[in-house]
């Protein structure tokens, strides 16, 4: 077959990783031109530039520059520009991954224009349409032509929303390929030491969630634990633009800054965060990445948040959902060894991308 273009779409922080193993696999086939779409979700250097430059990534070819806004109004001028972008240059696919709001703008304007779309981690759900993720991922999924999916609890909740087995194809979690293809790199960083910390010695904490952040008074009982635990472990937290934001506008950064045993920093690149992240003894995050990422480093995750769209991490890794009552009580746990040490759940091998690819080639070769 004739070279085909593929549009790879990455937005937001967590993207990035999903994408560039996909990428540097498909840079070697000579059937296909893979083209990188920066749609500027996020645009900060420490949110998007250093994750390129960590993973490999080249300038992409194509940046809409949309930048912050609602949801309303950043999806759909996400879906304005790279409609003008398609129709400028037609690409014969396009691939979006994860949940964030460049993923269904993308998935919509695409399918709009009657081109395949496939969706990486596909079939995940919270079952909490509270979350602007979990909309992001229906309806992404809804209109893929390929849901690639990480875990079987995925193929499951697709079956049950009508998606017939034909579009799902397993290929695992994308996450731990980035993991894998940077694993030198991050086993090489020091991280922890650059902060005085021993392995092993330390907790992560990581916040970015409105349901945790955007509130004053439940942001300010969970400093209040924070500071708590930090007189049992040190914390580093790298702190997130819109908690900085939150944590300025509600006057609590003076509170952190001066807990003893609190290390706070701008948020770090991959390398250097997945270097800090092995070394810890545990993690304290509502991200979704990281309850895959501990998992497969088997850190203990307590993940701040009522639900997860990833319950193998729960059934399966180290991870467990905490409420701010719980939190001390679930350190000292860690602190005494008794969480569960857990497996790494089936395909989270480093091979997904290989798998996608296969997929991929297939489905373009008969159309
Ligand atoms: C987005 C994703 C979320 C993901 C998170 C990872 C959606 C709905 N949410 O949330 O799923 O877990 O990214 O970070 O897509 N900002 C900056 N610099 C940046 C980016 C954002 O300062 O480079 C500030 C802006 O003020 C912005 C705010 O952070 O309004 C929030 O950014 P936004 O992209 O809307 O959502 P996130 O909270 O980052």
């Amino acid at each position: 077959m004739s070279a085909r273009t593929i549009h790879l779409v990455m937005g937001a922080r967590p993207n990035f990783m999903k994408v560039a193993p996909l990428y540097h696999l498909l840079k070697r086939e000579d059937w296909c031109v893979p083209i990188l779409v920066h749609t500027g979700q996020h645009y900060d250097a420490t949110m998007s530039d250093w994750f390129l430059r960590d993973l490999g990534l080249p300038t992409p070819n194509i940046q809409l520059g949309v930048g912050s806004g609602s949801h309303a109004e950043q999806t759909g001028k996400v879906m304005a520009a790279y409609e003008m972008a398609c129709v400028a240059n037609r690409p014969d696919f396009t691939v979006v991954v994860g949940d964030v709001n460049s993923t269904l703008a993308c998935a919509m304007a695409a399918k709009k224009l009657c081109l395949p779309v496939g969706h990486l981690e596909a079939g995940l759900r919270s079952f909490d349409r509270r979350m602007p993720e979990e909309i992001n991922r229906v309806v992404s999924d809804l209109l893929s032509d390929i849901l690639w999916t990480p875990s079987s609890d995925a193929d499951e909740n697709l079956a049950r929303e009508g998606i017939c087995a034909e579009r799902v194809c397993r290929v695992g979690n994308i996450m731990i390929d980035a993991l894998e293809l940077l694993r030198e790199k991050i086993e090489a960083e020091r991280t922890a030491a650059d902060f005085g910390l021993q392995p092993d010695g330390f907790g992560v904490v990581t916040l970015h969630r409105p349901s945790n952040v955007d509130n004053a008074e439940s942001l300010g009982d969970l400093i209040d634990q924070l500071v708590c635990i930090a007189t049992l472990v040190p914390l580093v937290f790298p702190i997130h633009p819109r908690t900085r934001q939150r944590l300025e506008q509600f006057r609590y950064l003076p509170r952190l800054e001066a807990a003893a045993g609190i290390h706070l920093c701008k948020p770090m690149g991959y390398v250097r965060f997945a270097g800090l992240l092995r070394e810890a003894v545990f993690a304290i995050t509502d991200s979704g990445g990281l309850q895959g990422e501990t998992t497969y480093m088997g850190v203990p995750c307590l993940t701040m948040r009522e639900n997860t769209e990833q319950p193998v991490t729960i059934s399966e890794g180290t991870n467990a959902l905490v409420t701010r009552a719980e939190l001390v009580g679930q350190v000292n746990k860690v602190l005494a060894g008794r969480w569960p040490k857990g497996r790494v759940p089936a395909l989270w091998d480093g091979q997904t991308a290989k798998r996608v690819v296969t997929n991929l080639r297939n489905f373009l070769s008969e159309r």
